[in-house]
C-alpha cells in the first residue's frame, strides 16, 4: 500500500491538542448563533481567509477570539465530541488533550462549566469510540503567577478528571521560571508536568521546563537543536518532544516542510512524536501532519512505525493499556 493509506490505517496517538484549537468555523457559527454572539466575519469562507498567521502571536489572537462563543457546557461537550468523531476517523486510539480554562474563565465562564463539557464528552468518546484520553489543564503563560495559581484551585475539585498540567500562550517574555511554584504545587497535587518550550523561545526555557517545572515532555522544543549539552539531556533521558509539523510550518517555526528537521532529531537520539496541535487552524488532523512530514522528507513505512511507537512510549498510558492497544 502507498505510504498516504499506511498512515491512515495505523492506529495513531495524539499527545499535543489544544481542544480550543480544533474548534472548525462551520460549529463556530452554529454555537455563535445559538448563543447570540458576534463573529467578526461574516461567512465561513471569510473566517477561514484570516488563518494566514506570520507567528504565534498573530494566530493566538484570532484563536482566542473564536473561543469568545463558546459558553454553555454544551458548547464545551459539542467542541469536545466534534474533535473525537473527526480524529476516530482517521484511526486515533488515545489522546491527550490540552485545555486553556483561562480562556474561558476571564470572560466569565465558570471553570465547571468548561471541564464539564469536556470530560463529559471524553467519556463518551471513549465508551462510543474507544478512544482513551488523558486531560491536561494548560496555563495561559502571558497572565501571571496568581491567576495560574486560583485556576490550579479551582481544578482541585477535578482532580480525578485531570492528568497533568501545561503551558501554552505567548511563549517569549514568559519563561517557565515565571511559573515555577505553581508547578510545583501542581506536582505536589499529584499532576503530571508538561510545558511548551523552544518553539518560538530559546533553549534556554527548555532547560528551565525541564530543572524547574519537571516536565516529562516538552511541547514543540524545536529549538533544542540550538543547544548540544541541551540536546544530549533529552536524548539521555529520554524526554520526548511533542512535535507539529504543520502548526510549525503556518506558525513560521519553519519556512518549508522539507528542511523540518525530523532526521536530525532522530540521530540524535531524541524521541521525536508528530501531532496536530490546532488542526482547525493548521490545515490538518494526525494524518494530514503524518503524511505531509512523510512526503516531504519521503519517510518509509518503518520510520512511521517508529514515530508512531514513540508516541505510545511517550504516553501516559500504563503498560497494561498499552498493551491492549496493540
Ligand atoms: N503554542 C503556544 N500556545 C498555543 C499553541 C502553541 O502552539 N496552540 C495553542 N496555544
Ligand atoms: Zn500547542
Amino acid at each position: 500500500v502507498s505510504i498516504e493509506k499506511f498512515i491512515e490505517g495505523i492506529p495513531k496517538i495524539e499527545l499535543h491538542l489544544h481542544i480550543e484549537g480544533t474548534f472548525e468555523p462551520e460549529l463556530m457559527f452554529k454555537i455563535a448563533k445559538r448563543n447570540n454572539k458576534e463573529i467578526k466575519y461574516s461567512t465561513v469562507d471569510e473566517l477561514k481567509s484570516a488563518y494566514s498567521f506570520n507567528n504565534l502571536q498573530e494566530f493566538l489572537d484570532i484563536y482566542y477570539a473564536g473561543a469568545n462563543v463558546l459558553i454553555e457546557e454544551q458548547d464545551f461537550y459539542d467542541l469536545t465530541w466534534a474533535y473525537l468523531t473527526k480524529v476516530h476517523t482517521q484511526n486515533l486510539v488515545h489522546t491527550e488533550i490540552f485545555f486553556d480554562p483561562q480562556t474561558h474563565t476571564d470572560r466569565g465562564i465558570s471553570f465547571d462549566t468548561v471541564i464539564k463539557g469536556i470530560h463529559r464528552a471524553l467519556e463518551d468518546g471513549r465508551e462510543k469510540l474507544g478512544i482513551t484520553y488523558k486531560l491536561i489543564l494548560s496555563f495561559l503563560r502571558h497572565l501571571d503567577e496568581a491567576s495560574a495559581f486560583e485556576t490550579l484551585h479551582q481544578a482541585l475539585p477535578y482532580k480525578k478528571w485531570i492528568s497533568g498540567v501545561g503551558l501554552d500562550s505567548s511563549e517569549v517574555g514568559n519563561p517557565p521560571s515565571k511559573f515555577e511554584r505553581v508547578f510545583t504545587k501542581a506536582k505536589e497535587e499529584g499532576f503530571i508536568t508538561v510545558a511548551h518550550a523552544g518553539e518560538e523561545g530559546p533553549a534556554e526555557y527548555i532547560w528551565e521546563a525541564v530543572n524547574l517545572l519537571k516536565v516529562t515532555r516538552i511541547d514543540h522544543g524545536n529549538r533544542c537543536l540550538e543547544d548540544d549539552r541541551l540536546v544530549k539531556l533529552l536524548a539521555d533521558l529520554q524526554i520526548p518532544l511533542t512535535l507539529c509539523p504543520l502548526s510549525n510550518l503556518e506558525l513560521k517555526v519553519i519556512d518549508d516542510l522539507k528542511k523540518y528537521p525530523l532526521p536530525e532529531m532522530i540521530d540524535k537520539g531524541l524521541l521525536v512524536t508528530i501531532n496536530s496541535d490546532d488542526p482547525a487552524y493548521f490545515g490538518g488532523y494526525m494524518n494530514e501532519n503524518y503524511i505531509g512530514i512523510a512526503q516531504a522528507l519521503n519517510l518509509s513505512k518503518k520510520q512511521i512505525t517508529e514515530l508512531v511507537k514513540n508516541s505510545f512510549k511517550a504516553s501516559w498510558l500504563s503498560d497494561k493499556e498499552k498493551e491492549k492497544k496493540i
